[in-house]
């Protein structure tokens, strides 16, 4: 099946393995990755890319009429820990880009779009374990405000406007191809490179803070799985809840134990520590499961052998 679908912000750690999976599916020609600065080889290298700003709309605009785009899977963010550091920065990219997308999907020019956002939109006084769908958010982060604002977009512009916006709320996303890019759970990325590196680790989240987390490879096939649904099916246009598991840092700890007997952890938590807090600890991701069949397959030991399988090559 043929369509034409650009990816902005495709460099990044979500990106990249995307680009590659749609590369897989639809042909490489079909998938235009763009971003503000060039990414891996091996993206560079498999189908074409373009520089592009996602808060500049007219030449979002005009990539799209180049290549006569249909989807957009809309990538680039300012994540947690960085956002803390630049809130108005934060601000403007998360929104500003989410806006230029809708808007070219409300006047026709796009017929779907992607939009992540994250647990981020949970606050302190969401209930921690098993978050509901809907409950109480009161996010206390500029990056969980921002993304809260964007789901409420989200679904003004598919009731206002019939915009085909779809989107899931991550958890903290493990992978090994490509580095997290500024986010509270980057620890769990972290861990297995210094693992390997020094056979030892400074995590700067405390022991027992608990996060919701999900192998690369699970949120790739999420990502498509609710891309490739039917429309009608989809009764959630704010954005879904999705789960895979959840761990605190010394549970990560011990499953790399398992592989590295001498690795060694220690804790030093700084600001991100406060972020994490605010978070839930698990997920109630059943509706995706009951609209899109959603089912994760990686727990923490099966992640845990494919990050020390393939860093260690
Ligand atoms: N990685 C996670 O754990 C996680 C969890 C929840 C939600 N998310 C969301 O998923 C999306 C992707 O996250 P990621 O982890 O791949 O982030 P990342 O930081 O690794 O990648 C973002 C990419 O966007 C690019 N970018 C930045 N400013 C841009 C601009 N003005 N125009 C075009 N590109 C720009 C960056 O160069 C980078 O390549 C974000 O919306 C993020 O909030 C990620």
């Amino acid at each position: 099946m043929q369509k034409s679908i650009l990816i902005i912000g495709a460099c990044g750690q979500i990106g990249t393995e995307l680009t590659m999976a749609l590369r897989e599916k639809y042909g490489a020609d079909s998938v235009i990755a763009s971003d503000i600065r060039e990414g891996s080889d091996s993206l560079m290298q498999s189908g074409p890319f373009e520089l592009l700003d996602a808060t500049d709309y007219a030449a979002i605009e005009d990539v799209v009429m180049h290549y006569e785009i249909e989807e957009v899977y809309l990538m680039a963010a300012m994540l947690s820990a960085t956002a803390e550091k630049f809130p108005m920065r934060a601000w403007n990219l998360n929104m500003n880009s989410l806006f230029n997308i809708l808007n070219l999907a409300k006047e026709k020019k796009i017929t779907k779009v992607f939009w992540p956002s994250s647990i981020a939109v949970f606050g302190p006084n969401t209930p921690k374990e098993q978050t509901p769908q809907n409950t109480l958010m009161e996010p206390s982060t500029v990056y969980g405000i921002s993304k809260q604002s964007g789901e409420r977009w989200c679904e003004y512009y598919f009731n206002k406007f019939g915009v085909d916006v779809r989107s899931v709320r991550y958890p903290g996303l493990i992978s090994w191809k490509t580095l997290p890019g500024g986010g509270t759970t980057d620890y769990a990325v972290e861990i297995y490179h210094k693992a390997l590196e020094d056979k030892k680790y400074t995590c700067f989240l405390a022991e027992g803070t608990k996060l919701p987390m999900m192998f690369m490879d699970d949120a790739i096939r999420a990502t498509i799985s609710i891309m490739d649904a039917d429309s009608d099916t989809l009764k959630i246009r704010s954005s879904y809840n999705l789960g895979a598991m959840s761990f605190g840092p010394e549970e990560i700890a011990a499953s790399i134990k398992n592989h590295i007997p001498d690795f060694e952890m220690s804790y030093e938590p700084d600001f991100r520590q406060a972020i994490a807090d605010s978070w839930p600890s698990s997920i109630d991701d059943s509706k995706a499961s009951e609209d899109w069949n959603w089912k994760p397959e990686f727990d923490l030991e099966k992640t845990t052998k494919e990050m020390l399988a393939n860093l260690g090559k």
